[in-house]
């Protein structure tokens, strides 16, 4: 973890990464703390009121908002089977919404397919099989440029400064990689798409303490370019400390949220939720 837990200083660095930076409103990147905004403005992401479930299936989501303002980092917590990657897939197109929507930058896009969303400049990690693992990992970045027609050398190039052992380990098949190698794979590998936004969903999952702390470091340096970052994790003490907002879902529905420093000091979530 880095000596700023809460990112005073984020966004100073370069922004290259990311396409433009995402129309801003309210407070400039850097500002810890959901960024207020006019009434009728909208986060750069959100899926609001969200309803819904797989299939003919029962719902899973009741009225379910998530969102996640341009320079922050939003961290979704709660127990397994709350539907914390329902609502991932839901943001993402993955999904039948019975009821709600999903704005990107303003534009509702909730009738779009997860490709056309990823062109739109969404960029998804799903929590499982989230990497080809008989392909090296150099094949892995080129697969996540697949929309892209322009050079995409440079981004393969800043994803190796990002993650440096990718680098060294390109030819090597990334199925052969350690858990939080695989990890850096698939995010790497929606880095190339140029997204605007990124959707991470259990990006420290089976890795030990140390490595998801340099996980952490990585997507705080992500966040630093310019992209928003909406991440479900299972280490949520962890993660609500880097967290700007933080949401902790409960059986489909928002439970509490807050900042992330709000929900480590509230109480009951503490007791709920985060082992007292
Ligand atoms: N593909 C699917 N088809 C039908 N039901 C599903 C599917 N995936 C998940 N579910 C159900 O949806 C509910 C929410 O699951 P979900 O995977 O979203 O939870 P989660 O909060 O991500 O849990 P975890 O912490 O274990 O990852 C569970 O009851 C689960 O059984
Ligand atoms: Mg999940």
């Amino acid at each position: 973890m880095t000596s700023d837990p809460y990112q005073t200083k984020r966004g100073e660095r370069d922004r290259s990464i990311t396409r433009e930076p995402p129309h801003r409103i309210g407070d400039p990147v850097g500002t810890h703390g959901p960024t207020s905004r006019p009434e009728g403005e909208h986060p750069f992401l959100i899926g609001e009121a969200m309803t819904g479930g797989y299939g003919m299936g029962a719902d899973i989501l009741h009225d379910c908002t998530i969102a996640v303002e341009p320079g922050e980092i939003a961290v979704i917590v709660g127990p397994n089977g709350a539907g914390k990657s329902t609502a991932m897939k839901a943001v993402f197109g993955m999904l039948n919404l019975r009821k709600g929507r999903v704005l990107l930058d303003g534009e509702d896009i909730t009738h779009l397919s997860p490709q056309d969303r990823v062109a739109k400049g969404m960029g998804f990690v799903p929590q499982t099989s989230n990497i080809f693992t008989s392909m090296t990992v150099e094949e892995n970045l080129e697969m996540g440029a697949f929309i892209r027609e322009d050079d995409f050398r440079p981004t393969m190039e800043q994803v190796y400064d990002l993650f440096p052992i990718l680098k060294e380990k390109r030819r090597q098949p990334a199925g052969e990689l350690s858990g939080g190698q695989r990890q850096q794979v698939a995010v790497g590998r929606a880095l190339m798409t140029k997204p605007k936004v990124l959707m991470l969903d259990e990006p420290t999952a089976g890795v030990s303490p140390i490595v998801m702390d340099e996980l952490f470091d990585r997507i705080i340096e992500v966040s630093r370019t310019g992209i928003p970052i909406l991440m479900v994790e299972q280490n949520a003490r962890q993660a609500l400390a880097i967290a700007d907002k933080g949401y902790v879902l409960v059986q489909g529905r928002n439970g509490y949220t807050g900042t992330g420093r709000e929900l480590l000091e509230d109480p009951e979530v503490r007791r709920s939720f985060l082992g007292g």
